[in-house]
């Protein structure tokens, strides 16, 4: 059977088993926009800006590394960005094992483990090489988790979710009854690491873009005009000091009893 109900069961996906309130955010993810529209502005082509983007990326891992972030969720590849002329997909296939190949040795000297979200249906076998060879690498690692969104799209993760789900049903090994919200979130591509606390947009762009629809539900939102390749420490912690201002409140009320009405 291609699908373990057991695998699925198996971990925790938070110690606590509850949302993140801390003060600081324990995942983060990030939507890395605006690498073509800063090598425009400097006259540059888009890949010189996908490049820079690459140095930002190294810079906010440090950070994240440093802060103590758990979980770090970047938006690399999108399934809509197959959309863009075939040199440029070629470009961006690319940085991950050009980013892993300088990248690696500091990384796991950093405790960091890598993972990926996304499907590998579609990815050229020397990207997807790069990235197992770097999972492999640091599968033992305790550290912040850096997770690879690669060619990864909401929707297509939430049915590829389905899918599982309702193989398990097919097969008699999962009732219809025992889906749960929890049950769904270890399906997806996601699946122990507990949903983001944080989302960083830059760019001006205010909107999901189709980057973890369901992990996102109760995610603190912040958004920057600054484009990516700008984008460093001093960037992360603004977000993160934004965070530990907000209220969380899933949904209750402050204090979480009493009727005062
Ligand atoms: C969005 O900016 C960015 C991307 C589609 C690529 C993200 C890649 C990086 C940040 C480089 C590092 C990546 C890895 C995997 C090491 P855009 O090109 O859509 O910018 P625009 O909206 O200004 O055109």
């Amino acid at each position: 059977m291609p699908f373990s109900l057991r695998r699925l069961l198996q971990r925790p996906r938070t110690k606590s088993g509850l949302p993140h309130t801390a003060n600081k955010p324990y995942h983060v993810a990030i939507i890395m926009d605006g690498n073509g529209r800063w090598a425009k502005q400097r006259g540059l082509p888009r890949t010189a800006g996908h490049r820079a983007g690459m140095a930002a990326l190294r810079l906010t891992v440090r950070a994240a590394v440093e802060l103590g972030i758990g979980v770090l969720t970047v938006y690399a590849f999108s399934t809509e960005n197959w959309r863009r002329p075939k040199a440029e997909v070629d470009f961006l296939m690319n940085l991950p094992g050009q980013f892993l190949k300088t990248d690696l040795p500091e990384l796991k000297q950093n405790n960091v483990r890598i993972r990926m979200s996304g499907s590998r249906e579609g990815l050229p076998a020397h990207t997807l090489q790069a990235v197992d060879e770097a999972i492999a690498q640091t599968a033992d690692n305790t550290g912040m988790i850096l997770n690879f969104a690669l060619n990864y799209g909401g929707r297509g993760e939430i049915i590829r979710a389905v899918r599982k789900l309702a193989k398990a049903v097919k097969a008699g090994v999962l009732e219809p009854e025992e889906i749960t919200e929890e049950l769904v979130s270890r399906a997806l591509d996601t699946g122990a690491l507990p949903d983001p606390d944080l989302l960083i947009r830059c760019s001006g762009e205010i909107r999901l873009s189709n980057f973890l629809l369901w992990q996102l539900a109760y995610a603190e939102l912040w958004f920057t005009d600054v484009y990516w390749p700008d984008f460093d420490r001093s960037h992360l912690l603004a977000a993160i000091n934004a965070y530990s201002k907000r209220d969380r409140r899933f949904g209750g009320i402050k204090g979480g009893e009493g009727l005062d009405v």
